[in-house]
């Protein structure tokens, strides 16, 4: 492959909205990625949490060519079996009375659903969102998002419906509630932000607002769901039951798709014509969506993804420096680098791994759920000559 002629088609053609890394790949296999320079990479990024089943499994890859080969896309306007499917098999993991589903596209899209059920469930107009949040780019949803870089110049596509709060500062969660806010909106783990938890009690607390108040607490799990985390959904780890749940990313393994899950009687808010998408919950997208959730479920990821996060943490602790921090749950890990973070992904690179710099000196490595123990020590190796060099 010519990358010359790559990088010239690129540039002239596609919006350079992107900062990318000068890297193309042909195909993949489980947590391995194959460069068009002929080298092999281990893949701890999974397309940004997206891989939950790594590269070209054979149950995805079979879901993809079987429904296609029948049917691609229908309209929302007629009954879609492989949807309900798909529904039913979320209800079933999903925190209690989470039963219904509603199909989107994206992240973006399934908080912007959320938010739109929120305010016209309640009536109310203000959403509390917490700082370095992230929760996609479509208007509503960038509000929510509290980082100003990503808001600027966008301002008047934007209600003022946002109420801004410190992540783990129970005293501020407090002042943000009154009897205007419709709904609180909470990534278990904050993902972009720099994989930061929640801590217990903040969540707790933000549930117990909500109820308090009258307002609905939404789940942003478009980055800790599907199993990642080591339990289904990150708000597991809390016993915390939200009111409405977002989902995407691992959902589909790859193949774009979204969703919402809330209870019956919230799901009455959205009656018909009041929102929907062309293309939400396709029979395509629903039948790869579920082939990836009865793979988690029948190779047993979702306690993997505990267990090898949890040894892949413990490592990482036994190997960086006082002044550097890991944090998350299963297998969504971001290590606190400080200026050393491109140091290290580069240093990663020239060792045949990727990984993942966020929130600018974060580490974060969201690998397929299926990954290897052999992949993880040589993530682990690499991380020990790294800080033997520096
Ligand atoms: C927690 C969270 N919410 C929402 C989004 C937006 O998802 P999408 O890019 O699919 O619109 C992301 C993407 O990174 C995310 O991490």
């Amino acid at each position: 492959m010519d990358m010359q002629e790559l990088l010239r088609k690129d540039s002239t053609h596609l919006f350079q909205n992107y900062g990318r890394q000068d890297l193309v790949f042909t195909h993949g296999e489980a947590e391995f990625l194959y460069g068009a320079d002929g080298r092999e990479y281990i893949d701890l990024v999974a397309g940004i949490a997206v891989n939950s089943l790594g590269h070209s499994h054979p149950a995805m890859t079979a879901a993809i060519c079987d429904q296609a080969s029948r049917l691609v896309h229908v309209s929302n306007l007629y009954r879609i079996k492989e949807q309900a499917d798909l529904a039913e098999a979320l209800a079933a993991i999903s925190p209690a009375g989470l039963d219904k589903a509603l199909f989107v596209n994206s992240g973006a899209e399934a908080n912007e659903a959320a938010l739109k059920l929120a305010v016209r469930n309640t009536g109310r107009s203000k959403v509390i969102a917490v700082d370095n949040s992230f929760h996609g780019r479509t208007a509503a949803a960038l509000k929510a998002t509290a980082q100003p870089k990503y808001q600027e110049g966008f301002g008047c596509l934007m209600g003022d419906f946002a109420r801004y709060v410190e992540l783990n500062d129970i005293e501020s969660l407090k002042a943000a509630f009154d009897q205007d806010t419709a709904a609180m909106m909470i990534e278990p783990i904050q993902g972009e932000g720099g994989v930061r938890p929640c801590t217990m009690e903040f969540f707790r607390t933000a549930r117990d607002l909500c109820d308090d108040h009258g307002a609905l607490l939404i789940c942003d799990e478009v980055q800790t769901g599907v199993g990642r985390t080591g339990k289904w959904f990150g708000c597991d780890h809390y016993g915390v039951e939200p009111d409405v749940m977002c989902l995407a990313k691992g959902l589909g393994g790859g193949f774009p798709i979204g969703c919402i899950m809330s209870t019956e009687e919230l799901s009455r808010t959205l009656a018909p014509g009041t929102h929907g998408t062309t293309f939400g919950g396709s029979p395509l997208a629903s039948a790869v969506a579920l082939s990836v959730i009865n793979t988690i479920s029948s190779e047993g990821l979702v306690p993997a993804a505990m267990d090898k996060g949890g040894k892949l943490m413990e490592g990482i602790r036994g190997m960086i420096a006082e002044d550097m921090e890991v944090r998350g749950m299963g297998l969504m890990i971001g290590i606190g680098m400080g200026d050393k973070a491109k140091a290290l992904q580069e240093h990663c690179l020239n060792n045949g791994i990727l990984v993942n710099v966020c929130a600018g000196d974060v580490i974060r490595l969201v690998p397929p759920l299926v990954v290897g123990s052999k992949s993880l020590q040589c993530f682990l190796d690499t991380l020990g000559s790294f800080m033997e060099d520096i």
